[in-house]
């Protein structure tokens, strides 16, 4: 598992025993989990960080990329959102600053803080560009979800999502040029949407919906 080359030569996140390798990815995730909960106290914000981490996952999958690396830079990418949520301009700087001091990997750290656009901080990798558009798109789905009479994720598909991506009075919050960048990456729009739905309805229990 790739994710050992990054875990064996770091502190665990919060000095945590180790765990035998192969273990770790488990571990790892948890360890994140609880610094998450740490942070946020608001539990939609953590709903959204899973939803997060559950399409980042799933992207890697799709694109060939390092599964685990990806979910978790999706589940810890707002770990700073409690603190920042009336300085936008600090909002991903000062998550990234943590997780870099917890020794998370720089490719990581650098998603996490260029998620935020104010910065201008360029979008150069893959795992940069995916958490770019992937947070955005879990929030329009979970609108649409919302304003479906049966307010759950199976109850809709992706022509139901491309309907309301398409009416641009619908969750005005979820930044629809943000999530169209996911051209960035070479996967289309409706296919993008299929991706993100799917990876959200795995874990609906988890996000209530
Ligand atoms: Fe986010």
């Amino acid at each position: 598992m790739q994710v050992v080359r990054y875990v064996t030569d770091r502190a665990p996140l919060k000095g945590a025993p180790r765990a035998p390798e192969g273990r770790y990815g488990d571990l790892e995730r948890q360890e994140a989990l609880d610094l998450v909960k740490k942070h946020v106290k608001n539990k939609n914000l953590i709903k959204h960080m899973l939803a997060t981490e559950a399409v980042m996952r799933a992207l890697a999958r799709r694109l060939g990329e390092d599964e685990e690396l990806w979910g978790l830079a999706g589940l810890v990418h707002d770990v700073d959102y409690d603190e920042t949520a009336k300085s936008p301009e600090r909002h991903s700087l000062v998550g990234g600053a943590l997780l870099r001091d917890l020794g998370l990997p720089g490719e990581l750290v650098h998603a996490v803080e260029a998620h935020n656009q104010c910065h201008g901080i360029p979008r150069a990798s893959r795992l940069d560009k995916a958490l770019y558009a992937v947070d955005p798109l879990t929030g329009l789905i979970v609108a649409a979800a919302l304003i479906h009479p049966e307010k759950k994720l199976s109850a809709i598909d992706v022509p139901f999502i491309m309907h309301r991506f398409k009416e641009s009075s619908f969750a005005r919050g979820a930044n629809r040029d943000q999530i169209k960048a996911c051209s960035e990456l070479g996967i289309g729009l409706e296919e993008f949407i299929g991706i993100g739905l799917e990876a959200m309805q795995g874990i609906s229990g988890e996000l209530g919906l």
